[in-house]
């Protein structure tokens, strides 16, 4: 018996990997205070070759998996993305480029349409090019996507927009839903900030407080009832902050149970945080990707319920939330095999209430967030 056959043997729930991330790079010429790239990503530079990433999709095609992303960074910065969307096609991928639209052009939209990429999500900033461009520390960024955004429909893909929301632009719901019904736009995911990587950091300058977030959701839920009596088609999805929730979320559906990211340097993720945890996850050049999901220490460490401490061991919900979020344990507490603070049931749940009450009264402008760039990411590693 091989050893992948032996870890099937003795995991037999575990599926395939039926999503795959690629994260093709981490360069970006945007700056979010929020990305969820890692906090030292310049010190990797290192980034898979285009037969590598071939070989990556279709040991994961093999595998079962269906559906593609290309992100990044920027995945636009990469010169074999056409390369890449053209075999994801003939692989048989449903594929979704996730994009800031920066170095996207009209051309380019058609050329990947025409290679058989599936989706694109183009994701903004702020309503207003002010607020926008300060945001992503680019002066061209927003006039640069509201023409890409158009681009992208005028091709004939749905128009999928995205908008980190947090607590500098969440008094523009309004503004972001008349700017998306201006646009024409399909979907509007307005995602408020998840608190990894860089948004981690600047958590206290980004966060949103109770009362702002409530204000906003009555916004979104009476555009809502407006656009549905318009008979419009715009859809509006509002992703709250699980901050302010009493139960955690069922992170990534189970650790290693559907998604797979694979970093800019090959390095296999249960999720694209990952690596932040003091794990030592495989990489895709020095093994296959069907002995990493399976046998690898890094994707098994979490999956089943016997890692859980108390109160998850015991809990009536642990089949449903599989303990929260790993890297959310780890950030907040210093050790990922704890409960994730976000549940109230967690001894160390005070700390997400400590944050809410920071976030009552917290005063940090945008000139106080750091701004992801390299030179922001060599403070952090250089100390
Ligand atoms: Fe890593 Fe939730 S983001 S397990």
């Amino acid at each position: 018996m091989t050893g992948t056959e032996s870890a099937q043997a003795s995991a037999p729930k575990i599926g395939p990997p039926l999503w795959l991330l690629a994260e093709l790079t981490y360069r970006c010429p945007l700056q979010c205070p929020y990305c969820s790239n890692p906090l030292d990503y310049a010190q990797n530079d290192q980034e898979l070759t285009t037969e590598q990433w071939v070989s990556v999709l279709r040991q994961g095609r093999e595998m079962g998996a269906a559906q593609l992303g290309f992100s990044g960074g920027e995945p636009l910065v990469r010169q074999d993305l056409p390369e890449l969307i053209t075999e994801a096609r003939q692989l048989g991928y449903y594929s979704n480029l996730i994009t800031s639209g920066l170095g996207l052009t009209e051309d380019k939209v058609l050329a990947f349409r025409d290679a058989g990429l599936d989706h694109i999500q183009v994701s903004f900033q702020a309503s207003d090019p002010e607020l926008n461009n300060a945001v992503a520390g680019s002066r061209k960024a927003f006039e640069q996507k509201l023409a890409m955004a158009r681009a992208v429909k005028d091709a004939g893909y749905p128009m999928v927009l995205n908008f980190v929301i947090h607590r500098h632009n969440i008094h523009q719901m309004t503004d972001i839903i008349d700017l998306c019904e201006r646009l024409g736009a399909d979907y509007v995911e307005l995602a408020t900030c998840q608190y990894y990587g860089w948004a981690f950091k600047n958590r206290e300058g980004l966060m949103p407080s109770k009362a702002q977030l409530i204000k906003a959701e009555a916004e979104v839920n009476e555009r809502r009832r407006m656009l549905s009596e318009a008979g419009s088609a715009m859809k509006l999805i509002f992703v709250t902050p699980d901050y302010y929730e009493e139960r955690p979320k069922a992170c990534m559906n189970g650790w290693g149970s559907l998604f797979l990211t694979v970093a800019p340097d090959g390095t296999a993720l249960p999720c694209h945080s990952a690596r932040l945890l003091p794990i030592e996850f495989p990489n895709v050049q020095s093994q296959s990707l069907q002995s990493i999901w399976y046998d690898s220490p890094g994707f098994n460490h979490y999956r089943g319920d016997s890692w859980m401490p108390e109160p998850c061991r015991s809990c009536d919900e642990k089949g449903k939330d599989f303990g929260g979020c790993r890297c959310q344990a780890y950030l907040l507490t210093g050790n990922a095999d704890n409960a994730d603070p976000v549940c109230s049931k967690s001894p160390e749940h005070d700390r997400i209430l400590a944050a809410r009450r920071a976030a009552d009264h917290a005063t940090a402008g945008l000139e106080d967030l750091s701004y992801r760039n390299p030179t922001n990411s060599r403070l952090f590693y250089r100390g």
